[in-house]
């Protein structure tokens, strides 16, 4: 891997969305990818995205491990008893952690951050898909996350959230259905 993490993206970059509220439409899982690996400069939009979240008292206790080796993208998709199956395919995964040795908001600052990646990723037109790691266990039992502490040398204190995989589209998803929306969970004033 050679991503050009220390600098900023060197090419500029053309939204693909008229706007915002486009993009967060446009959003879906997506939990099937092409063979196409990922620019260095995308990537390095993904993480530009993810150090840029905001986070309780700006503790910043995140960290996110990028994984493209195929051995470890399977050990990743099978950490899970199900729902990790697509990170096998996938050209990325970004483990999200955060620390609650740090802050009592750990599992917020990385939900968010997990979330600006997936954002980003729309933006540059590239699919992504949470996976939950944080409270999930492994065929046999074995935590989730303790399985990645494991495979990828993570030191104890910091607490892997979740997993974003993120590729090429390999299927269409339709947005969101303005239809379908709850608006009734929308209380005024009170519930
Ligand atoms: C906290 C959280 C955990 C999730 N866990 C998984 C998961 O383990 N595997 C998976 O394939 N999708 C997972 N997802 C994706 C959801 O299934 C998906 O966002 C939801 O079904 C809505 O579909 P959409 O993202 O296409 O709009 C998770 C999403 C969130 C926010």
């Amino acid at each position: 891997m050679k991503y050009l993490l220390s600098s900023q993206p060197q090419t500029i970059h053309f939204s693909l969305m008229e706007n915002f509220k486009e993009l967060i439409q446009r959003r879906r899982s997506m939990r099937k990818f092409t063979p196409e690996l990922l620019k260095d400069d995308d990537v390095a939009l993904l993480m530009r995205a993810a150090l840029m979240s905001p986070s309780s008292h700006r503790s910043c206790d995140w960290n996110f491990i990028l994984v493209d080796d195929k051995a470890k993208l399977q050990v990743i998709s099978e950490c899970r008893q199900n729902g990790a199956a697509h990170a096998a395919d996938a050209p990325l995964a970004i483990v999200v952690l955060g620390d609650p040795t740090v802050t009592d908001c750990w599992v917020e600052n990385a939900s968010i951050a997990a979330l600006m990646i997936q954002l980003q990723a729309e933006d540059l037109g590239l699919g992504s898909c949470w996976i939950q790691i944080r409270g999930r266990m492994a065929p046999d039992g074995t935590p989730s996350g303790e399985v990645l502490r494991e495979l990828l040398d993570i030191p104890e204190g910091p607490e892997v959230l979740c997993v974003v995989v993120v590729g090429h589209k390999g299927m269409e998803r339709k947005p969101f259905n303005e239809e379908h929306l709850q608006w009734e969970k929308v209380h005024i004033n009170k519930w």
